[in-house]
This record gives C-alpha cells, structure tokens and sequence, in this order.
C-alpha cells in the first residue's frame, strides 16, 4: 500500500475490511476468517478496547496449578502463546510447594509521576518545595483525589528535582499511592490537572517571575515503578532438589545451578535471555489478569540495570548449612480494579479464580510465577537443556503447521512420545 488512507478509522469495519482485502489482495474470504474470531455476543465490548478493531486475537488462557504463595494455594490463570511456558510454572509450583513454598516481600506500593518544566533561575530555589506550592497543587486535585483517599490513596509528596547536568530543566516529581488501582489514569489525570497552577505559581511569584516565565513541558507518570517493587523468594534444603537434577547428584546440581544465574548477574546477553525466562511467567500473569505488561516490562528490563549495567532479576545463593535459596526483585504496578482488569470479561474471571486479590496479593503472584518459570528454565538449561521438553510440548504446532492430518498427527504423537522432537525429524516421519 503505497497511498495515505485518509479517514480509515471513520470508516465502517466492513468498508475498513474491503479496503484492506483490495489493497492487499488477500483471498475472498479474509473477510469470512476475521468474522469467524468475533465473538457472537459480546463484540462490541471487545471493539471498544481499541480503534479500528477488525477481529479479536486469541491467545491460550491456561492455568498452572499447585502455587503455594504466602502459605495460601492459588491455581494461577496464564496468558501465553508458548508451549512449555505453562508446563514449566506448574512443575516448578508443584515441586515449591512441597518446599515451603514462595515467599511475598512487599517492600513498598508508591507509584511517581512529573510535570517537566523549564526555569531560568538556580537550582537552590527548590533544596525545599517553595512555600505555598505543595498546598496550591493538592487542592487544584480534590474532585479527582477525593475518592482515591476514601480507598486510602492519594498524593504522599512533592519534591522538585533539578534534571541532571541541564540549566534550567527542572521536573516536579510526586508520588501517589493507588492502593488496589493500577492508577495510570488517576495519576496522568491528576498530574494534568497541575500543570495550570503550577505555571500560574512560577509566574505571579515575584521572586520566580524574575528570572522569566515558567514553561510546562510535560506531565505524566513513570513506569520506572522503583517504589513500587516485590520480592518473591523459595529456599529449600539442597538435597530436596533432587526432582529437578535429572540424575545429577543434588550438590553438583546446586552449584551449577548457581553458577548459571550467576553468568547472568553478570552477562548482559545471558542477562537478558535468563530475564526474559522471567517474565515467560510474570507476563503471563500480567496479561491474564487485564494488567499492563508493557509497563510492567519497561520497569523490570530498567531496574535490572539499575547500577549502569544489565544483570539478572533473580540471584541464587547456597549457604553453608546446605540450603538452596533463589529470589527475585523487580517493580510491579499492578491493579486488581480499574483499567481493564473488570472490564476485560476474562480478566474478571482470572481475578475471581485468584480469589479476588488485592494489588499487593496480585504482585506476590505475578512475581512467584516469573521465579517458578525462571527456576524450571535455568534448571533445564543446566541439565537436559530446553529443547527436548519445549519440542515436545511444540510437536503438535509443527504437525498443524505442516498440514499432518488427524491420523498423522497421533501417530507422530506416538511415535515421539521417546524420540528428541526436530522440525526435520517430524517432516521425515510425515514422510515416510
Ligand atoms: C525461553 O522462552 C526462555 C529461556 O530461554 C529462559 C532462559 O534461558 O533462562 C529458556
């Protein structure tokens, strides 16, 4: 399509199809496909999520089982399109739970938004808020903080911070509690509700008013959620490892084990690989559960940098007494009311299945997912490698993909049941 479409999103969904169908000259019944992922009865909510919806995507939703969490058992609803990743959590889930189980640490629940702006006076002006400002600010948003602050929440503080290394760029920084809210939308609603008074503050303040206007640059919030983060932690004696050593003696397991996460505390590449086996299980959550795994992303991949350089999320240690402890720490924003978390007929029902948590709860969760998938990948990879469980588990998207019929594909299923799974060694068997 080489031509601008004006006005597609004005358009109806049948004219956008049609479009689309000609422009790209997709097969007569594209239309037909797309229908056929609607859903018959509840369309219309979908459609409104987002602009120019022509269909609904599906991705599995899936349950791991067996998660002892904070000694309560959860079955955890995950929303993920690869194949081992739900297998992997309800293995490590059913084997932590014989072990204690995984350990929630919330160490705080803040969320931080800024308004940027831009004054020509010195940085001192702001060692302390300017007398006055604070108190302008909160009252500017009483319409929109009253109901949070019955719920608990609200604006906590106020600072202004100097943006590093600039003249003259200067960011009011406030933090916000949303208690079980995600709070993206009080807190943007908030902040851009200060972005007047704030200006207007600069401005008639004789003392700011000398060194020139006071321009608003932005308001928002952060994603770097930094106070708003959860450690999830299991420990177990070594010897109980066993279940997951395939034959290894537990001890020799242990040490590779930790040698492995290790690499990738310090390894940008493994780091990165070894994180996102993390978030194979905390997305998977996210998603399930109508929260934003965008955010949720940003966040983690930002903290596991923390300190200039990308490490791993999880550590592992083992100490002298023999036992073996793993434990991961990143931000987590979740909510468990508002945004689509109700609204998302399947985000309600995973929230339900979880017993209606509370967005610390929720954390805990989402957190002990990424540790369990996270210990099952590195376990793996020290062992047997992933491949022969992953392909396994894969085998009968490569038989759909290549077109097995219902007679090949048992069959394969048979014959693969102790056979490594390869896309070659498949095709072969199809063949013959
Ligand atoms: C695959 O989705 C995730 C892993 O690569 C994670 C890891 O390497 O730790 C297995």
């Amino acid at each position: 399509m080489d031509q601008i479409i004006k006005g597609f999103s004005k358009l109806s969904r049948e004219e956008k199809i049609e479009i689309l169908r000609r422009h790209f000259q997709l097969p007569e019944d594209f239309a037909e496909i797309l229908k056929t992922f609607r859903h018959p009865d509840r369309q219309e909510l979908f459609d409104d999520f987002s602009e120019n919806t022509l269909s609904n995507f599906y991705l599995p939703f899936g349950v791991a089982p067996n998660f002892k969490i904070d000694d309560n058992m959860y079955v955890v609803p995950m929303v993920v399109e690869e194949s081992s990743v739900v297998a992997a959590a309800s293995r490590a889930a059913s084997f932590w739970a014989k072990n204690g189980g995984f350990k929630t640490t919330i160490h705080n629940t803040l969320k931080k938004g800024h308004i940027w702006f831009k004054w020509d006076g010195p940085k001192s002006f702001f060692a302390n808020m300017p007398e006055g400002l604070e108190e302008k600010l909160r009252e500017a948003v009483v319409p929109l903080t009253a109901n949070m602050e019955k719920r608990g929440g609200g604006v906590r503080a106020m600072e202004i911070i100097p943006l590093e290394g600039e003249y003259g760029l200067f960011q009011l920084h406030i933090s916000f509690e949303t208690v079980n809210s995600m709070g993206a939308n009080f807190i943007n609603s908030c902040l851009e509700e200060m972005k007047e008074p704030l200006k207007e503050f600069f401005n008639i303040n004789k003392d700011f008013k000398q060194y020139g206007e006071t321009e608003i640059i932005m308001a928002i919030l952060s994603n770097y959620t930094t106070e708003c983060l959860v450690t999830s932690t299991v420990e177990c004696p070594i010897e109980a490892l066993s279940p997951f050593s395939a034959g290894m003696e537990p001890a020799g397991f242990a040490q590779k084990f930790k040698r492995a996460v290790d690499i990738a505390l310090s390894d940008t590449s493994r780091a990165v690989t070894h994180n996102k086996g993390i978030f194979n299980g905390t997305d998977a959550v996210v998603i399930a559960t109508g929260n934003d795994f965008r955010a949720a992303e940003a966040a983690g991949h930002a903290w596991a940098a923390k300190d200039g350089k990308y490490r791993s999320l999880s550590s592992c240690e083992i100490t002298e007494k023999g036992t073996f402890k793993m434990d991961l720490t990143l931000p987590l924003a979740l909510g468990t009311v508002g945004g689509l978390t109700r609204l998302h007929p399947m985000a309600a029902l995973a929230l339900e299945m979880l017993g209606n948590p509370s967005a610390d709860e929720l954390m805990g969760i989402a957190a002990a997912a990424g540790l369990a998938n996270n210990f099952s990948a590195v376990a793996s990879l020290v062992t047997t490698g992933i491949q022969k469980g992953h392909m396994k588990l894969h085998l009968s998207n490569l038989l759909k993909s290549l077109n097995a019929t219902e007679e090949e594909q048992k069959a394969a299923m048979d014959h693969f049941k102790n056979e490594t799974v390869s896309a070659l060694k498949v095709k072969e068997f199809l063949k013959r």
